[in-house]
Formats: C-alpha cells, structure tokens, sequence
C-alpha cells in the first residue's frame, strides 16, 4: 500500500468517480441551508437531502463530494481515542434513481482493493441482516469469502439520522491486527477494542423516515456513501492515531512550539491533539459565517473556543494563539477550500475578539469564582456544585455547561446538571414570554413536509394578486379538504404572489377570498421540499380544498414598506464599507414593514461622526432616484460585476442580482423597490454589539419616518409648551436656563446646610458653657424640641467628644412624650460613671423609664413638665 496525502487522496477518490460518471460538487458550507432539522452539516449526503427525497431534481443523477462536517457528539473523546475528531473530511458517492446496490458495492470495493491497494485480508464487511440482496453481491461480485461478511441488526446497518432519507448500510471494516475474525461475537469486540475500525458506510437509500417514525418507500433508489477521509489517511499512512497523519503532525508541531513544552505527558498530549483538533473546527466554523453565542452553532463554536483556550493554558501558552493555529490550518486546507484564504482575515478577527475576551473571564472566572465555589464546598463538605451556581457561571460569566464540568470533574467534583437545567428552561421560559413567537410551525412541521413532490411558483415580484389553486391544506396536524371559519392552518396553492420568509425578509401577509369564504393569511413561509404555504385564518365560511380560482391579494402597502426596507438595508451595506472598509460583511439581516435590522463584521462601537457619514449616504442615494433593477445570471458572471454574496451560502447556477444603478450589486431572492427614491427617507435607529466583532444597526425608512418625526414633533411641542418656548431654538434656550437655575439653587441649598450645620454648632457650644462640674465630671443637659431619636443621639455624640471628661444626657419632646439619651466618655466611664443606672433612676422621676450600657444609654418619660426634676437627679446620683 503506498502513502497518501490527505490531498492526494480527496484527489484519487473524486477522479476515480468523476471517472465512473459521477459528476463533482464543492463541498457545501457547514450551516445546513433550509432544514431546520440540523444544526450543522454532519455528514456527505446532509445537504443532499431534498435531492434523496426528490424535492428537488439534482444536477445529475450521479453526484461525488468531500463534503466538510462537523460532530460535537463525542467531544469528550477526542484526544482520549486515537480516532474522534469534531470536524471531519467525508468523501461520498451519490445515485439519485441511478445505480444501486451492485454498483456501489463494486465501485468501494475497486477503489479500496485497487486505488488504494488495501490487501484484501485487512478488511471485513458487515450487512443488514434481512439483506440478503446486499450479501450475495458482495459474494458474487468481490471475491470477498463469506467468512469475512457478518449480518447485523438494525442499530449497526440501518442508516438514519432523524427525520429524512435512510435505508439499510453495508460498512466496510479495517482491520489493525493479523488476528482473523472468526464469529461475530469477535467481530463487535475487535470493534470496541479498535482492533478493527469502520471505514466506508455504503447506505441503500429506500426510505424516507416521517415525523411519525414511518418509513415511506422512496420512488427513487438511491445511493448514499460516506468515507472518513482522516480515517482513510491513518490506514494509507500506517499510523494507529488520526493525530499522527500528515496535516495533524504540523497542527500539533505549531502548538507545541508556541507552548514550549518540554515534556510531553500524557495530559500535555491530551491538551495538543483538543487543540489540533477544535483549530480545524473552529476555523471551519467562523468560515462559514457562524459567529460566538449562546445558542445553536454559536454555542458549538464558542465552546470549542473556549475549550481550546483552557486547554492552552494548561500546557503554558499564555497569549492569544488560535489564529497561529488557524493559519497552519487554513494552509493545509485552502487547496480544497479556497474560501478559507478568502476569508483569513474574517477569521481572525472573530476568533481574536472571543479569545480575548474568553482568556480574561477565564482568568477572573477560575480563580476568583470557581475556587470561591470549590472552598465553598469544602467547608459544606459537598461535592457537588449546585444547578444555579453552574448556571450563573454559564450564563454570567460564559464559562460552557461542559467546561465547568470538566474543570471541575479534574477536582472530583460533579455539577447539578438537572439544577442547571431547570435554571436554564426558567430562562428560556422567559425569553419566550418576551418575544412575540411567530412560530406556526410547531409539532405540524413533519406534515407540512411530507407533502407530495410539485413546485410552487411564486409570481409577486411582478402581482400582488392573482388566482390559484389549493394544492394542499394542513389543519391539526393533518391534511385536510376544508377548513372552516375560525380554523387556522396551512394552504398551500400551485402559485402565489405571496413573498415566504427567506433571506432575511418576513413573510408576506393579505387575504385569500374564494366564493365560499375568506381567509387571512398571517404569514409566509417555505417548507423542507421549497415549497410555499401560508398560515391562512379562515374569518368567514369555509375555504375548500378543491375550489379552484381562489383570490390571494397581498397586503400591498405593507409590501411596500418591506420593499423600502429591504433595498435601504442592501444601501446600508454599501455604505458601512465606504465609511468602514471592506471588512464590512453581512452576517445577518432581518427585516419587516416596521424597520430593519442589519448585522454586519466590525470590531467596535460607530462614533456618532461614522453613523452621520452613513446615513448621509444612504439618503442622497435615496435622492439621486436610482433605478433598481434584477436579472438572472450564471454565477460567474454575477461573480465578475463584482455582485456582493452571503457568507455561508452555496448558490445554484443561476443567481438573481439585485442592481441598485452601479451603487450596489448583490445577489438577492427578495423584493425591492423600483427606484431608490420611493424608500424616502433613512434614519438610523441604533446601534449596538451582537456579539464579538459583529454589530447590529436597526434602521427604518419611508412613512415609519415620518411617523417617527411626528412623535419627536409631538414630544417637542409638549416640551415646549411646558418650558414656554417661543421657538424650537428657545426650547433649548429654557433648558440650559432651567439647568442653570436648578444648579444656582442646589449651591443655595447646600449653603443654606452648613449656615444650619454652623448655627446648631453654636447652639451646642452654648450648652456647654453653661453645664455644672461635679466630681470632676462636666454634666451637661439641655431639652430640644421636634428632634428624632437619630438626631438626639448626634447632637449627644457631637458634644460628648468636646468633652474631657463628661456626661451628656438630651432629651426631645415629640407630642407629649421626650426621648432621652445619655452619654459618658470614656474618662467619665473610667471614673465610675453607668448611663444605664443613671437614666434607670433619673427617668423614674418624670414618669419615665430606659436602660443601657454604661457609656450609652436611651429611653424615655411621659411626664414631659418633670424632666428638669430627672436632669437635677443626675447630679445627685453622680
Ligand atoms: N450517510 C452515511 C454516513 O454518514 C454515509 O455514514
């Protein structure tokens, strides 16, 4: 067996299949395009999947693709197993009604036994044990002895993944050892031991799985192959250990260095081949248009971030070292996917502004919090760290659910995870309650899919009503012939000048009318199979299922506001670049009648100068009345004119751009205005962070302006008319004079207190002339008026710490009561003195009671006319 290349080896296997008529695809983005099913891209035939069902009819019937995947499934194994990646390379061949079984059989087998020099007794075959089909051709046609095919049950060779295309598989078996398999038993157990390992998956697409768990057989047999090419390149490269294939070699070189790391133990090994491995999905990732966040592919890739970070800095790399990683990466990748390179730049700024922000969090977040919460535990004796404090790591300081685990797990400590999860739904719950959901779909996706295989035209770039037909109606989860005043569910019709939610733009909504009712239509949308349905309510009588010429009428002034919106939102772009630079991408946009909203790459807040110069722009295109205009063309072409396209998306052919004069050229589905100068007006709203290096501007045009300025209008006249403003001008006129009072008054106010403060003072300095000595003990008394019982304790307190050696007792009538409060010093204590006693004995006199310590005491009589009497008894007492 000779040595391959990862490189040589993508390159014999789409030739050897271009060969057999197979015609190639480049691998499509990471971020699975209308299929909600799926968070990412995991395996070849994923992104084909509307080509198994036959949804939609494929370039040709024989399709080979490396295809990029990602699986985060076993995250915790990768580093520990010689074989678990996150992201992988999965070589396929693809029948769509073409070939079958026989072929595909042939085919893996030529290139595994003949390309690629496998010697026949290293590999074994499995198959579904009901194929028989499937067994005798491997017999027949291979030359494979009956003794090196074994027959599984349906969780080895039965290919699924959710809802969608599945069948029965026939896998294809390394083997490490010169051991021969002699029975089935040993079979699984060289399996789990890895003393065999599967390298080639050959699935028989027959069915296709429903919501409902029903197999429906498809019309059309296909074929559906995957091969691991990092697998494929161990066993070419004799090595036992993924990480020890060429492109990993120099990923694990390039950490090594920057670590420094002179001893490689087994835990520094560990931490090398995370890191290799989460740098080729976390390049992948930011690639393909998904940015850090919390949730969904955000919160994959964040966490292989920060996991990568924490990693790092256990075997010493201090500083932020990802893109190093990254363009060891991109190197080793670009040839297959040129749009690494094209997009380097992007990705170093987002992977740097997570990095950092992540290595600082870690830094406070370890050391201050987490080991405040492992001492905790210590002294509770517990090791387990309750739900909320993980969740408060979670979601206050971005430490991933799985990290503090693993952090803590090093510790033998374990996490709430229930606790955490409940924290976790609590904040859903109220995230939910705070976003109006506009989310039809609910447990009724798997019907509104598992419609028959026909198109849907849409006509409403040009109408904005017409009539159609029902094609199909969905009501409860079921398809139905009618549905009656009061029901809501989805139409969907054989063509439509209603606009479903797509790129970014909402749906559209209006009515639909048909000589036995009238339906609303709230909103637009495309099923799996690309087709278009409506959420219709029916308001009166009944819409049937087989009326033809049906009514659908588009709400059409909203339409145009979403119009404006839409063709300001392609300006906005092109002037973010012109002020900011061409780093400016789009990473997502959405928008409605109501305003827009626009996220785009850039690494920090916009001065108010930048959002100015926008805007600008912006509206003197909006004034220059620029034609808009659309055409069809071949990607290239669109490409060469220099047409603006999203990141993560894969685009057939034929592209639709959109023409704003020569301002703004860029690929676009949506509807747009015909002249630059029906949107108006433009004004920013806002502008704020979305996450690391992404920002967000909220923008509106057209009537929302002005409705938008008669609300400023009507703010001002209040304004005005409160302050009495002659003039807009003067309005600011009062103001600054109001401030300028308010200041004047407040210096008066605090003036007019220390007058008060110096004036009490005197007061106090008065008393104390005139208090008596006795024993060497200066006594002074004195009765306030209208004091409270703080108020009575400072003015105590004030002239207690003027003395030398005294006592003070104060006494405040309130009503037709006094509180009283005694003081001694510290001399007077020493020389005997207890407030406590003296104001027990003193306040009997005037009918009256308290108690305290010796150098403080409180309390208070009913007979106010006799407090002199209790004064007079102090000196007694003393
Ligand atoms: N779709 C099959 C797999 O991923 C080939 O294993």
């Amino acid at each position: 067996m000779k040595k391959y290349t990862y490189a040589e080896l993508r390159e014999l296997y789409i030739n050897f299949f271009q060969d057999k008529s197979h015609q190639k695809l480049s691998s499509f983005p990471l971020v699975p395009k209308d299929d909600e099913s799926l968070l990412l891209i995991n395996a070849g035939m994923a992104p084909l999947k509307k080509y198994f069902t036959g949804a939609a009819k494929p370039p040709s019937k024989r399709i080979t693709t490396y295809q990029k995947c990602i699986r985060t499934g076993d995250i915790d194994s990768v580093g520990r197993t010689a074989r678990h990646c996150t992201f992988f390379e999965m070589l396929g061949n693809f029948s769509f009604g073409d070939y079958f079984k026989k072929e595909a059989i042939d085919y893996a087998w030529e290139f595994l036994t003949k390309v690629i020099e496998i010697p026949l007794e290293k590999l074994y075959v499995s198959v579904y044990i009901e194929d028989n089909e499937a067994f005798d051709c491997w017999i027949n046609n291979t030359g494979i002895t009956k003794d090196r095919i074994f027959k599984m049950g349906k969780d080895e060779n039965f290919w699924e993944i959710g809802v969608g295309p599945c069948g029965p598989c026939s896998e294809i078996f390394y083997s490490f050892t010169d051991e021969k398999i002699e029975n089935k038993e040993q079979f699984i157990e060289f399996q789990e031991s890895g003393k065999i390992f599967e390298i080639w998956n050959l699935v028989f697409t027959q069915f296709n799985k429903n919501e409902n768990g029903e197999y429906e057989t498809l019309k059309n047999k296909n074929i559906d192959t995957g091969m691991g090419l990092e697998r494929l390149a161990l066993i070419t490269q004799n090595v036992d250990n993924v990480f020890d294939t060429d492109i990993f070699v120099k990923i694990i070189d390039k950490i090594r260095k920057l670590s420094n790391v002179k001893n490689i133990s087994q835990e520094v090994n560990y931490s090398l081949k995370v890191i290799a491995d989460h740098s080729r999905s976390i390049t992948f990732l930011v690639c393909d248009g998904v940015t850090p966040s919390n949730e969904g592919r955000g919160y994959v890739l964040r966490r292989l971030i920060r996991r990568s970070v924490r990693h790092a800095k256990l075997i010493g790399i201090e500083s932020k070292f990802i893109n190093d990683i990254s363009n060891v990466v991109i190197d080793e990748y670009k040839c297959a996917y040129p749009e690494l390179e094209e997009r380097k730049e992007y990705i170093r700024n987002i992977v740097e502004v997570e990095e950092d922000n992540f290595s600082k969090t870690l830094n406070k977040g370890m050391d201050i919090l987490l080991n405040s919460y492992v001492k905790e535990l210590e002294t509770l004796n517990s090791n387990v760290l309750s739900g909320d404090k993980v969740f408060k790591l979670y979601d206050t300081y971005g430490f991933p659910l799985e990290l503090t685990q693993e952090i803590l797990k090093e510790r033998n400590i374990s996490v709430d995870i229930d606790g955490f999860n409940i924290e976790m739904k609590n904040q859903q719950k109220k995230a939910r309650e705070s976003r109006k959901s506009d989310n039809y779909l609910g447990n009724e996706l798997g019907v509104l899919n598992s419609t028959k295989n026909y198109e849907t035209e849409f006509v409403g770039y040009e109408k904005l009503k017409i009539k159609s037909k029902i094609m199909d109606m969905i009501f409860e989860n079921s398809f139905v012939d009618e549905m009656k005043s009061g029901e809501t569910g989805f139409i969907i019709f054989d063509k439509t000048p209603f606009y479903p939610e797509m790129g970014g733009q909402i749906g559209d909504t209006g009515y639909i009318k048909s000589s036995d009712g009238y339906g609303k239509v709230l909103t637009t949308k495309k099923n799996l199979q690309g087709q278009i349905y409506h959420v219709v309510e029916v308001v009166e009588g009944k819409i049937c299922g087989k009326t033809r010429d049906i009514e659908l009428v588009v709400d059409e002034s909203r339409r145009r506001s979403i119009c404006r919106n839409h063709t300001a939102t392609h300006l906005l772009q092109k002037a973010l670049k012109m002020v900011l630079g061409d780093h400016v991408k789009q990473s997502g946009s959405y928008l409605d009648d109501q305003k827009l909203r626009f996220d785009f790459t850039h690494f920090k807040a916009l001065t108010k100068n930048e959002l100015e110069e926008v805007e600008k722009i912006v509206n003197e295109c909006i004034y220059n009345q620029v034609n808009v205009k659309t055409e069809i063309m071949d990607i290239k072409s669109a490409q060469e004119v220099g047409a603006i396209a999203l990141f993560d998306e894969k685009y057939e052919d034929k592209v639709r751009v959109l023409f704003v004069g020569d301002f703004s050229i860029e690929f676009c589905g949506g509807t747009h205005v015909s002249n630059t100068g029906f949107i108006g007006n433009f004004v920013i709203l806002n502008e704020t962070s979305v996450s690391s290096g992404v920002r967000r501007i909220e923008a509106t045009t057209g009537s929302n302006v002005f409705n938008l300025f008669k609300e400023s209008r009507s703010v001002l006249n209040n304004i005005s008319h409160q302050v009495k403003a002659t003039s807009q001008i003067d309005i600011l006129n009062k103001v600054e004079n109001l401030i300028a009072d308010i200041k004047n008054k407040n210096l008066e106010i605090s003036n007019l207190k220390s007058k008060m403060a110096n004036a009490k003072l005197k007061v106090l300095d008065h008393i104390i002339k005139n208090s008596k000595i006795k024993n060497g003990i200066k006594v002074i008394t004195n009765v306030f008026d209208e004091l409270d019982v703080n108020q009575l304790r400072d003015a105590c307190t004030m002239v207690r710490d003027k003395l030398d050696c005294g006592i003070v007792m104060f006494a405040s009538v309130v009503n037709d009561r006094a509180n009283v409060v005694c003081m001694a010093n510290k001399n007077a204590v020493d020389q005997g003195i207890d407030c406590g006693k003296i104001i027990r004995e003193a306040l009997k006199f005037a009918e009256g009671s308290g108690g305290g310590r010796k150098d403080m005491a409180q309390g208070s009589v009913t007979n106010i006319s006799k407090i002199g009497d209790a004064f007079e008894k102090v000196y007694e007492i003393i």
